[in-house]
This record gives structure tokens, C-alpha cells and sequence, in this order.
């Protein structure tokens, strides 16, 4: 007979944390005393440049969307204390979601409390045994949790990934499948539009080209396209020149560029919305997306479609940062993104590199372990249309002092 080990859980965590703590990749949760903008007040640092922030367009501190949010605050409180399905919905939730599907372009699209969870929505609810969900290696958490979810939830359902990025292991990917007699359902291929490590973009006319060959659906997370890819920033596929209705479903959230605060939604057909209203787990049993959100992201992208001049000097800053990057002597990977990596491969030195600029006035967070694979640990420079040409001054200053501090 085995004895249940009382204190296992406390010794084992300790254990983890004090081994963070001694090899310097222990995470420190930085304290912001203001507004997200160009610039933010942190505690201990004062004002510092800020260039870790999904803060494309510079619309989370903007004076519209912070009073769109007080007025959805006086206007409904603070919400219904209950979930959609039983307590309905609040008219700027309609009128959000609304918005979002004509910013798509496409007929409907449903919202939730995070990307996350539109992402642990998506394909539990519409993927059913038979199918087969085809996803890209270096897809979000989120995706892979989803699926993960999806599959456990609908046994038979399958899954498989492809090689980042590479569309003759996705062809190979849709092969096994059309020749797998279990496979009976839909083919589901999942890419995000722009990924958020490597900062590259999904190659969304090859992989359409491959789904309508294969009759595949084609579902893209663009959390990090939306507000930033192509001339009006509807996105990645506005990038590549495809029309929205050439991607099956999109995932996205409202916590980057269009607003900043948080939430996320699904948009596509009114059927597959129609279908997470009834069956949804996310949709079923948790709240909905807080009023003072869904009334500041509204204003958000009604700010972003009026002035589209915000998604063209963000293209402008990035081109400025990757230029001044690669002056400086980083390597970049060359992409037409606001995801600018620059690898170091080890955690505690992205760690310390992302400290000292931090000294230096400069805000860019170090990613190691787990969040990128070990030994592909990186400073993320992240650009923001708010950005003008002194913070990036100030942000390759600190980037030549690091290429001489740091070998
Ligand atoms: C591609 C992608 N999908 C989903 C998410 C999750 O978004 P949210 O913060 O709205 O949950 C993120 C956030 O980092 C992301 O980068």
C-alpha cells in the first residue's frame, strides 16, 4: 500500500521555484503605475519606452476608447451576474459583435472573455468524431489547448501538426488523412495569421490553395495580424490580397491591437456562431465579455476604420525599428510584422538583457522557457503606431549598449 506524500506538492514547488530562482529565470512581474502607451510609468524604473506591448495602434490609452468604456460602465453596471444564455445579452454586445463582422466582412461573429477561450470554443464546438484538426507546430497555446480539449471531449476526433510553416508537410498532413478510413468528417487546418514568437506570417494562399484542393476548412488566430497586416489592417489575409470569405473562421482577441483591454471573439458563418450559442461550453457556462470592454473595443475599431493613417505609421515605425535592429547588429527575422525576435538562445541572458534595458529606459521583455523551446530564448521588440522617432531612438541606444555589454 502506497502512503499519499502530505507535503509533495509544497517540496516540489519550491524545489521548481528556487531552481528559477538560482539559474535567473524566474519571471518578474513588472508594476505599471499609469497607462499602456508609448511610454509607460513602472514602478522602480519610472517612465520608460515601452516596446513589449500588443499595443499596435496606440488605442489603449486613447481618449475615445477610455470614455466609450466609462460610459458602457455608468450605462449597463457592471454586467448581468450571469451567462449569455440565461440572462441575454446587452445591446453593445450585439452591437460588438456586429461590428466586428462587418470589420471581417463576413456574416456573424461571437464573443468571449478572452482569445483563449474563443480558442477552447472553437473546436470542441464545431469539430465533431470523424473530423481531423491539422495544425501548425508553432500555433499559440491556445490553439494547441483547444484542440488538445477538443479531442478529449470528442473521442475519434483526430489530430496532427505540420511542420511550421511548410506547406509540403501540410500537403502530406491532408494525404494521411484523405487516406486514413477514420477520417470520414471535415479536414480543419489551423494556422495563426502572424505567429507570435517568430514573428512571421502564416502563408495563407498556400495553405487556401491546399484546403480547397483537400476540401479542407481553414481556421486563422490573426491576434497578432488584426489592427496591424495590410493597408487598412483587417489583417493577414488582407496582406497576401485574399478576401476574408477565402478563410473559413477566424479567431481573435480584443486585447491587442483593437483596444487593448481584453476579450476575443470567433467570426465567420452565422451557422457556426449560431451553433457556439447552443453548444458552446464557454458560451453555456461563463459570463460574458464585461460591458466596459465591449464598449471600449466598439470604439476601438470605429476609431481604427476611420483612420486607417494609424495602421500606415505603424507599418512606417516598424520598418524604422527592423532597419535600426539590423544597423545596430542584431539579427532579425525578416518579416513585414510588428514582431521583431531578436534570439539569444538562453533564457537567463535574455533575462538580463531585458533587465538592463529596463535600466536603460527601455522596455522589451525577455522570453525563455517554456514559453519559446529551450535553448531559443529571445528579446520580442514589439512597435506600436504610438511609438514617434524618440522612443525608437531610445530603444536602438539601448540595443547598442546591450551589443557591447553582452557578447
Ligand atoms: C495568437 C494568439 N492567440 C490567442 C491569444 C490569447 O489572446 P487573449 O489574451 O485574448 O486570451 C494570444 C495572446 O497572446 C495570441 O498571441
Amino acid at each position: 500500500m502506497t502512503t499519499l506524500a502530505v507535503n509533495a506538492f509544497e517540496s516540489r514547488t519550491e524545489t521548481i521555484l528556487k531552481g528559477l530562482r538560482e539559474s535567473g529565470q524566474l519571471k518578474i512581474l513588472q508594476t505599471i503605475e499609469g497607462p499602456m502607451d508609448a511610454t509607460v510609468h513602472l514602478r522602480g524604473f519610472g517612465e520608460v519606452a515601452c516596446f513589449c506591448s500588443n499595443n499596435y495602434l496606440g488605442l489603449a490609452n486613447d481618449p475615445r476608447v477610455v470614455e466609450a468604456g466609462i460610459e458602457g460602465l455608468r450605462r449597463y453596471g457592471a454586467g448581468t451576474a450571469s451567462v449569455r444564455f440565461i440572462c441575454g445579452s446587452f445591446d453593445c454586445h450585439e452591437r460588438l459583435e456586429r461590428r466586428i463582422a462587418e470589420f471581417y466582412g463576413v456574416e456573424s461573429s461571437y464573443t468571449f472573455t478572452s482569445c483563449w477561450n474563443a480558442n477552447e470554443a472553437i473546436f470542441p464546438t464545431l469539430c465533431e468524431p470523424g473530423d481531423i484538426i491539422i495544425s501548425d507546430e508553432l500555433n499559440h497555446a491556445s490553439i494547441i489547448d483547444g484542440i488538445r480539449l477538443a479531442a478529449v471531449i470528442k473521442k475519434g476526433l483526430h489530430k496532427t501538426v505540420y511542420r511550421h510553416g511548410d506547406l509540403s508537410s501540410l500537403r502530406a498532413k491532408l494525404e494521411e488523412a484523405r487516406a486514413n478510413p477514420e477520417v470520414t468528417g471535415t479536414a480543419w487546418v489551423v494556422t495563426d495569421g502572424v505567429f507570435s514568437m517568430e514573428g512571421d506570417l502564416g502563408d495563407l494562399p498556400g495553405i487556401r490553395a491546399l484546403c480547397d484542393e483537400f476540401g479542407a476548412k481553414l481556421v486563422v488566430d490573426d491576434s497578432h495580424g488584426t489592427g496591424v497586416m495590410g493597408r487598412t489592417g483587417r489583417g493577414t489575409h488582407e496582406h497576401w490580397g485574399m478576401a476574408a470569405s477565402k478563410v473559413d473562421y477566424f479567431t481573435g482577441t480584443l486585447g491587442k491591437a483593437l483596444g487593448g483591454g481584453a476579450g476575443g471573439y470567433i467570426c465567420g458563418s452565422r451557422a457556426a456562431t449560431d451553433l457556439l450559442v447552443q453548444r458552446g461550453r464557454p458560451t453555456l457556462f461563463s459570463n460574458a465579455l464585461p460591458c466596459t470592454i465591449a464598449c471600449s473595443a466598439d470604439k476601438a475599431i470605429e476609431v481604427m476604420m476611420q483612420e486607417p493613417e494609424r495602421v500606415e505609421r505603424l507599418r512606417r515605425n516598424v520598418a524604422a525599428v527592423r532597419q535600426g535592429i539590423a544597423d545596430v547588429g542584431f539579427e532579425v527575422l525578416k518579416s513585414p510584422t510588428a514582431i521583431c525576435p531578436i534570439i539569444v538562445h538562453d533564457t537567463a541572458k535574455a533575462i538580463a538583457m531585458s533587465r538592463r534595458l529596463l535600466e536603460l529606459g527601455v522596455f522589451v521583455i525577455g522570453f525563455g522557457y517554456p514559453v519559446v523551446p529551450e535553448g531559443h530564448a529571445r528579446l520580442r521588440v514589439q512597435v506600436s503606431a504610438a511609438h514617434g522617432p524618440d522612443h525608437i531612438n531610445a530603444l536602438l541606444a539601448g540595443l547598442s549598449q546591450l551589443k557591447r555589454e553582452f557578447a
